[in-house]
């Protein structure tokens, strides 16, 4: 622990016997472990291939990327582990990863040699099995072996008491993933030398979100099962529906529903729900859930499930709660599947990602002008110096998905904004209308209105595939679902 670092304030209300007798006696007597070693995991042979095109972009310079610490959320509780999404992607270790771990790729004379480091199982003739609540066997259960984790994700390990010599040794011709574990950035920084920066950008923080663009066809698989996950979500809310509206913070249940099943059939959810009933629905990320969901409301739940391998879908619809759109609200509705179905039909290899909001972008302006909203055409609208209709949709229409909900976040601007679509990428289409409520630009039956229909959309090799079409969209299904829910 750095010295800046204030320990953790148990240590006065800290009961552990502290006596030579106990340690001896709580260090004996217990049988041996066989060290059954698993089979590696499906994922595992896909991080290997990932590693080898990382390896390929930076010959001879060492390469570090840290699964990340554990985030104090208070005092001596921390927030649930999550490994950085850039080490999961290279070692497929997901939810189960042990924290503090890293994987390091060593240069060769033809490639790189991986190794993760890992905290080894403590031995029982050490106190941390029983006296250390952090990571303690009798505190949060045991840890793999070296061997196991060897066998399980094809990588070769050593104990992270190892990693110290590592990082001894950082230099300029060393990438760090920077952003992955701070405390272990400030030690490279410490060294003098810049350390996976050029102009100030985290080189393999960078690289790294480009390698995500394209799926492999395990993540492919995994983005489908956690749409399917996603979708039992919604129908278990959507049969709490006489619940969620008796309760004063039915929002609240919402969440807990949806939570519930993310908890039982994954990982947990793949960022916090947003359950946006009534004038809620106009509030973008809407997650304080606190309203009451009244029987005329629509209700837009932004919601997904991430699996065990971390990777998560992202899904968004938006339901009347008594079973039945308001002619108004229909007509939100229907301009906004119109924008999502318009950006859809575009998409295929070869086309600029950029394109599919401008797709959007354009219906949302031609309905907005139409209801007489916007005090110039759609055409002037759309013009880069007016977008008067971005009132209504201040959001981008599409994000690359994946293991991070937001994937590829630190990839360059020309591929990602600008870049080109290739087969195998997965990304959102999420167009909206927002009509807030005190809008003076609006009439008054459309003010409090909020529609988003979020969909995971995968480029094939000719055209795409909406990976959630499955999970009612249009206005009459969408009834017909909340109706037998
Ligand atoms: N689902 C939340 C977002 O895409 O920002
Ligand atoms: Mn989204």
């Amino acid at each position: 622990m750095a010295d800046s670092e204030a320990p953790r304030a148990t240590a006065n209300r800290s009961t552990t016997p502290g006596s030579d007798t106990f340690k001896d006696y709580i260090s004996s007597e217990w049988a041996d472990r066989p060290d059954t070693l698993p089979a590696p995991r499906e994922q595992s042979a896909f991080a290997a291939d990932r590693r080898a095109r990382l390896s390929a972009l930076h010959t001879g310079r060492r390469l570090v990327v840290p699964a990340g610490q554990s985030k104090v959320r208070s005092n001596d509780c921390d927030y649930p582990f999550r490994a950085h999404s850039a080490f999961s992607h290279l070692t497929g270790w997901g939810s189960d990863t042990v924290p503090g771990s890293v994987l390091v790729l060593e240069p060769t004379a033809d490639g790189h040699e991986a190794t993760l480091y890992l905290r080894a199982s403590a031995g029982r003739d050490s106190d941390e099995f029983y006296a250390n609540s952090e990571i303690g066997e009798f505190w949060i259960g045991p840890r793999p072996s070296l061997a196991q984790v060897a066998a399980d994700l094809g990588v070769a390990t050593r104990d992270l008491a190892e990693f110290e010599a590592v990082a001894a040794t950082f230099d300029a011709d060393t990438l760090l993933v920077r952003e992955a574990d701070p405390e272990l950035t400030r030690r490279a920084d410490a060294t003098g030398t810049a350390v996976g920066t050029a102009d100030g950008v985290d080189v393999l923080a960078r690289d790294l979100s480009e390698l995500r663009l394209v799926k492999d066809p395990y993540e492919v698989s995994q983005m489908r099962l956690a749409v399917a996950t996603t979708k039992r979500g919604f129908d278990d809310v959507i049969a709490d529906f006489d619940d969620i509206v008796a309760h004063p913070r039915g929002e609240r249940l919402v969440e807990g529903t949806f939570n519930r099943r993310a908890r039982a059939d994954g990982n947990t959810v793949g960022y916090d729900t947003i359950a946006a009933s009534g004038d809620h629905a106009c509030v973008l990320h809407w997650t304080r859930n606190d309203g009451v969901v009244a029987s005329g409301d629509l209700i837009l739940i932004d919601a997904g499930i991430e699996l065990e391998s971390l990777y998560t879908a992202d899904i968004t619809r938006t339901l009347p709660v008594s079973g039945r759109f308001t002619e108004v609200q229909r007509l939100v509705y229907d301009a906004v599947l119109e924008a999502a179905d318009a950006a859809f039909a575009i998409v295929k290899p070869g086309i600029r990602f950029r394109e599919i909001h401008a797709t959007a972008m354009r219906v949302i302006a031609e309905r907005t002008a139409e209801w007489g909203f916007l005090p110039v055409s759609a055409e002037e609208s759309l013009e880069p110096d007016h977008q008067y209709h971005r009132r209504y949709m201040v959001h981008g229409t599409s994000h690359h998905l994946g293991i991070d909900v937001h994937d590829c976040a630190a990839a360059r601007r020309d591929l990602y904004l600008d870049g080109v679509l290739e087969p195998g990428m997965v990304f959102t289409i999420e167009p909206g209308l927002y009509f807030q409520p005190d809008d003076l630009t609006v009439p008054a039956e459309f003010r409090g209105i909020g529609v988003r229909i979020e969909d995971d959309i995968l480029v094939t090799g000719d055209g795409a595939e909406n990976l959630s079409v499955g999970i009612p969209r249009t206005a009459s299904d969408v009834e017909a679902w909340v109706a037998r829910g």
